[in-house]
């Protein structure tokens, strides 16, 4: 039995290229190739990012939303979300806060830990976030935003970008104003979620909306929402005109995704991972995890990788199972093991029979609980 994502891809194959690849630049920083990992907060760490870097295809990373106010009261985890290694540039910091005074001196500590670019969310639908006027809190108060891009403009020399959703809800999308504004402060690229906040992660992204962007504005707009198949980011990426995409959830559930759209978007044979390949990515994922964080930290994000990455897989259901009822470092790589070798003799695992994804919803900008506290 194969998993869904590889018939995707061999559908793919089959048809020449759709257009040549072209990088984009955001001032002087070449994005190539056009492709950026979305952040997530409590998974594009330190960790996960360069994870997902070494395997290739990424023009940008970025942080996970660090808050202005965490970071200017010196809270030793905002803090650590700078950190970051050379391996990853070109690099973005992304801030959230609702206080322009505090988003311009948090914009600054970015700049001085070496980030390449500022990038300030405009798209969290987290209540406690919205509450205190940030994320996407800032859809419905222009003026404040427009406040806020101006004051750090006047504190930083790196580029700055923003990250949006389509508006705060249905009959009040302004995205397309929002980017105009947005370019008249000198926002340098425009990274588009096409759903509202309203929406959080329900239906699918509006990628009309997104192509109305790239056609308001001068500066790069990038598109965003639910591609985890090349075909399906061909399609939307083609449709809407976008200089590059974002993918988030996507690379959890498959970590060449990058890589795989590289080689389509040149004309090549997209890469496929062999089984062993695919043991080797959460072992390597693991090892870094348990350098990085406590013990207990680094089992909870392995829990969570696996859970998506194994999304779809045979036997994965089964597998997760025995994850989530691991409780060592020692049960996890003998887990590990065992699901790898029965996928490599093509032998059920469990019962072998491939699940229903409904219980792998991953859909929050909220830190899952575990990594929050433990890591603080
Ligand atoms: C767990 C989780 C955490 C997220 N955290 C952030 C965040 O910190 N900053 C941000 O701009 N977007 C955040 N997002 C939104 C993603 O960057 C992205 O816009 C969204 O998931 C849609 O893209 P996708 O369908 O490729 O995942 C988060 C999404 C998820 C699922």
């Amino acid at each position: 039995m194969k998993c869904s994502r590889d018939f995707a891809i061999l559908e793919i194959r089959a048809k020449p290229p759709y257009f040549p690849m072209r990088s984009f630049f955001i001032r002087d920083i070449e994005i190539d190739p056009p492709l950026i990992l979305s952040p997530m907060a409590g998974v594009t760490d330190y960790t996960f990012r360069r994870l997902i870097k070494r395997r290739g295809g990424v023009g940008l990373v970025v942080s996970e939303f660090i808050s202005v106010e965490g970071l200017t009261r010196n809270n030793p985890k905002s803090k650590r979300q700078m950190r970051f290694d050379e391996e990853e540039r070109p690099f973005a910091v992304q801030i959230f806060g609702g206080r322009p005074e505090r988003m311009a001196m948090g914009a600054e500590m970015a700049q001085e830990v070496g980030a390449d670019i500022l990038d300030v969310n405009c798209g969290c639908p987290a209540p406690k976030v919205v509450k205190n006027g940030g994320g996407s809190g800032l859809l419905r108060e222009p003026k404040l935003l427009e406040t806020i891009l101006k004051e750090i403009k006047k504190t930083i020399t790196i580029p700055l970008t923003l990250k949006l959703r389509t508006g705060y809800t249905e009959s009040t999308i302004n995205v397309v104003d929002v980017a105009k504004m947005a370019e008249q402060c000198g926002v340098e690229h425009i990274q588009v979620h096409g759903r509202t906040r309203d929406q959080g992660y329900k239906g699918l992204a509006n990628w009309e909306i997104i192509r109305q962007v790239k056609e308001a504005v001068s500066i790069p707009v990038s598109g965003n929402g639910d591609i985890t198949t090349i075909e399906y980011g061909l399609q939307k990426w083609r449709g809407s005109g976008v200089d590059g995409i974002l993918i988030g959830r996507g690379a959890m559930q498959n970590p060449w995704i990058f890589r795989q759209f590289e080689d389509v978007l040149a004309g090549r044979e997209p890469y496929q991972p062999d089984v062993a390949e695919k043991k080797d990515v959460l072992l390597e994922f693991f090892a870094m995890c348990r350098e990085e964080m406590p013990e207990i930290v680094a089992l909870g994000k392995m829990k969570q990788l696996a859970g998506q990455f194994t999304k779809g897989l045979v036997g994965g259901a089964q597998f997760r199972q025995t994850l989530y009822h691991s409780h060592s470092a020692e049960e996890i790589l003998d887990n590990i093991q065992t699901y790898f070798d029965t996928l490599e003799h093509r032998s059920a695992f469990g019962d072998g029979v491939v699940e229903a994804d409904a219980d792998l919803e991953f859909t929050s900008c909220e830190a899952p609980e575990l990594i929050e506290t433990a890591s603080v």
